[in-house]
């Protein structure tokens, strides 16, 4: 099958290969290295170790826990820790091997060993894939907050093996898709020519099938849409990247609040409704272009309104919006116009009140 390359124009410039076997790539792109250090965790080094460490001279794996918890600076201290022990040294390599949560907690840990050593993305969910392993944002949690310590790191390279997406579980995989029906909203908006939004519609069956070649092409359009929007704002200071961030607001409040079991992608999901209803709400997009927004989260099976919504009080979901990290004072959404996406502060509160309704809170 075809390996799709996506360029990250960066300086230094970087690739994303995508498809189905691009793990077996990973011997080759490392076999300059003289040390690779391996993290992952365990359930995901059993499936797919072996494709990588045979084709390397000397490799050692470093196995960090499961979850959020394991996003911490003491991983980070045990992992650096490790890569001493190991010999690693600058010119080596770390190879991160999993989801969101070995991505974040080894390419951070590269960031800071020997002062930044040079790390290999290599994400096997389908959230990591498309998102947490493009653009170079690493961090761990403090009890104080998530991802509040971090540093951007750009990778060597990205390697996303579609196949592996076939081991997810439902829900793994529907929250991957969350993030996917964000991009599909930004593609309209943002970034031309990608074809997400026909694909979504022409291909939903397959899509939810998870069928090889349609997979490799809806993550290759994803990453597309990543690197364009990395390379015009990699450190996410002009408001580009922060684009990116759409959905989230609302997502991040229902994470934070608790209660809800969703997933991020679900929470995103939710997110994506509440932005482009208030977007409507506030005169920004006509309820036609809302309405066929909507239609590709529902299409995917994704959430669309809060769980047990009529028992949440408005109120406190903003009082959690408003600390949000990314506010620049107030309330900001990212909402799209007719200028494209735009970061918004504080819009009508009318609006608002709508948004939610249209998400199932207040009753
Ligand atoms: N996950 C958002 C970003 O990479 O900026």
């Amino acid at each position: 099958m075809t390996i799709h390359r996506v360029g990250v124009a960066l300086e230094p410039a970087y690739d994303i290969h995508i498809g189905a076997g691009a793990l077996d790539l990973v011997p080759e792109m490392l076999s300059e290295r003289r040390r690779v250090a391996i993290v992952s965790q365990s359930a995901i080094a059993d499936l797919y170790l072996d494709s990588i460490r045979s084709g390397l001279a000397n490799s050692e794996v470093f196995l960090i826990g499961d979850g959020e918890e394991a996003k911490s600076l003491s991983t980070v201290e045990g992992l650096c820790r490790n890569f001493a022990e190991f010999g690693l040294l600058r010119g080596d390599v770390v190879v991160a091997l999993g989801g969101g949560v070995v991505g974040d907690t080894a390419g951070f840990a590269a960031s800071v060993y020997y002062r930044g050593v040079d790390v290999l993305q290599v994400p096997t969910s389908l959230l990591a894939q498309v998102d947490a392993a493009i653009g170079g944002k690493t961090a761990v949690n403090i009890p104080e907050g998530k991802n509040l310590v971090g540093a951007f790191h750009q990778p060597i390279a990205v390697a996303v093996d579609t196949d592996t997406l076939a081991s997810l579980s439902p829900r793994e995989y529907r929250s991957g898709l969350g993030e996917i029906a964000k991009y599909a909203l930004i593609s309209d908006f943002g970034i031309s020519g990608t074809g997400l939004i026909e694909l979504l519609n022409n291909s939903t069956d397959l899509v939810l099938a998870r069928d090889p070649a349609v997979l490799a092409d809806l993550v290759a359009m994803c990453c597309e849409i990543k690197a364009q929007v990395v390379a015009a704002d990699p450190y996410e200071r002009t408001g580009i990247r922060a684009t990116l961030n759409l959905g989230h607001t609302l997502a991040h409040a229902l994470e934070t609040r608790g209660g809800y079991e969703l997933t991020h992608g679900e929470a995103v999901s939710i997110g994506l409704i509440f932005a482009v209803e208030l977007a409507e709400a506030a005169g920004r997009i006509s309820a036609e272009t809302a309405k066929r927004y909507c239609s590709v989260a529902s299409s995917l099976g994704l959430p669309l309104e809060v769980p047990g919504g009529s028992e949440v009080k408005a109120e406190d979901l903003l009082a959690i919006m408003r600390r949000d990290k990314k506010a620049s004072g107030g309330l900001t959404f990212v909402l799209p116009g007719k200028d494209g996406l735009q970061l918004v502060d504080d819009p009508p509160t009318d609006a608002l009140a709508y948004a939610f309704r249209c998400v199932g809170v207040g009753g």
